[in-house]
């Protein structure tokens, strides 16, 4: 299959594919989304297979427009002023909230369950895709199962090249990481999975959101975290604590055995979110064996990066 490449000034193109059933990766502000029209559950089947990826894996639906919520999703009663307030704080942004579907989302699109996940991109271009294609885009982060997510051109290009419609081309993703997942289906509210969105921010509309280990939980409720995730080939070792001389000890004795080693540098931590990925991958294309990385503070976006390495380490050193 012949992929097309689009600039920010053929959307229009991009969205008339979206109507055909085909598949178009685009950006977010998060990461890019492999994108397919959300209530064509043949058309969504594509995605499974062009990512590898099990069906029992729902995908987020994306709308462009705040009053569309209400065609998806049930909004209860009792909670219509909390989830107002959530999406004026919050939208558009990398928050994504999980409700009870409606039957204009097909089952393939939720794996099976009767829920759905949804999310207001912020991202003009991914904004004005999902309304020239006057539908809501279903899409999950845009890489191969299992692998570090796609967060620019390039690494949508490498994985799907050849296997779907189009690539909307564009600058790298501003965040890095996903969207924070919080499930609103509960009586209180879960957090199922750290992201752009800081669990601090969110606290402050939803005081009693329950917090879980995410890395150990052994009843998996985002059926997402039960799969390896984020991972690159290269072997990730992090380093919990008092990093600084474990990681040159590290880094001499695999380097006597003539394995390629890669320190990951130390930065703010809102630009290691926003390069982690591209690094994993690159490291990949160097053919490097170990990459060593120290612990971040657990504050703002380091949760969630904290929570990628963790799912992406081979070892983790205390
Ligand atoms: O930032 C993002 O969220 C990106 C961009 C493209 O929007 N999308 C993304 O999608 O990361 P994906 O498919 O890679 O991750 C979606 C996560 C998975 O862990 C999935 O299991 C969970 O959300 N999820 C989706 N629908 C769900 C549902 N109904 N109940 C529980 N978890 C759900
Ligand atoms: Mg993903």
């Amino acid at each position: 299959m012949q992929t097309h490449i689009f600039t920010a000034k053929q959307i229009k193109k991009a969205a008339a594919l979206i109507q055909q059933g085909e598949l178009v990766a685009f950006p977010t502000e998060t990461v890019y989304g492999l994108g397919v029209n959300a209530c064509d559950g043949e058309a969504a089947k594509k995605i499974f297979i062009a990512k590898g990826r099990p069906s029992d894996n729902p995908l987020i639906v994306h709308i462009a427009d705040k009053k569309d919520l209400v065609k998806i999703a049930y909004i209860p009663p009792s909670k219509k002023n909390l989830i107002e307030t959530l999406i004026k704080k919050f939208w558009p942004g990398p928050l994504t909230i999980i409700l009870r579907k409606k039957s204009s989302i097909p089952l393939v699109v939720s794996g099976g369950l009767n829920t759905v996940a949804i999310r207001m991109p912020d991202h003009p271009i991914a904004q004005t895709l999902i309304a020239s294609a006057g539908v809501p885009i279903a899409a999950p982060s845009a890489n191969l199962s299992g692998k570090p997510s796609g967060t620019c051109f390039e690494h949508v290009f490498d994985d799907f090249n050849g296997k779907i419609a189009g690539i909307i081309k564009s600058k790298k993703c501003a965040i890095g990481l996903e969207s924070t997942v919080v499930d609103l289906t509960t009586k209180k509210p879960v957090l199922l999975r750290p992201g752009g969105l800081s669990i601090e921010l969110l606290k402050k509309v939803l005081p009693d959101l329950q917090v879980h280990a995410h890395n150990t939980s052994s009843k998996v409720k985002s059926p997402g975290m039960k799969y390896a995730h984020y991972a690159p080939d290269a072997k990730i070792i992090l380093f919990e604590q008092s990093a600084h001389q474990k990681i040159s000890t590290y880094a001499t004795r695999f380097k006597q055995e003539k394995k390629k080693v890669k320190i990951l540098r130390t930065g703010t931590i809102k630009n290691i979110s926003k390069n982690v990925f591209s690094i994993f991958r690159q490291c990949d294309k160097d053919g490097i064996d170990y990459i060593l990385i120290s612990s971040v503070p657990e504050k703002g976006i380091g949760v969630a990066l904290m929570n990628r390495i963790r799912k992406a380490a081979y070892q983790i050193v205390q």
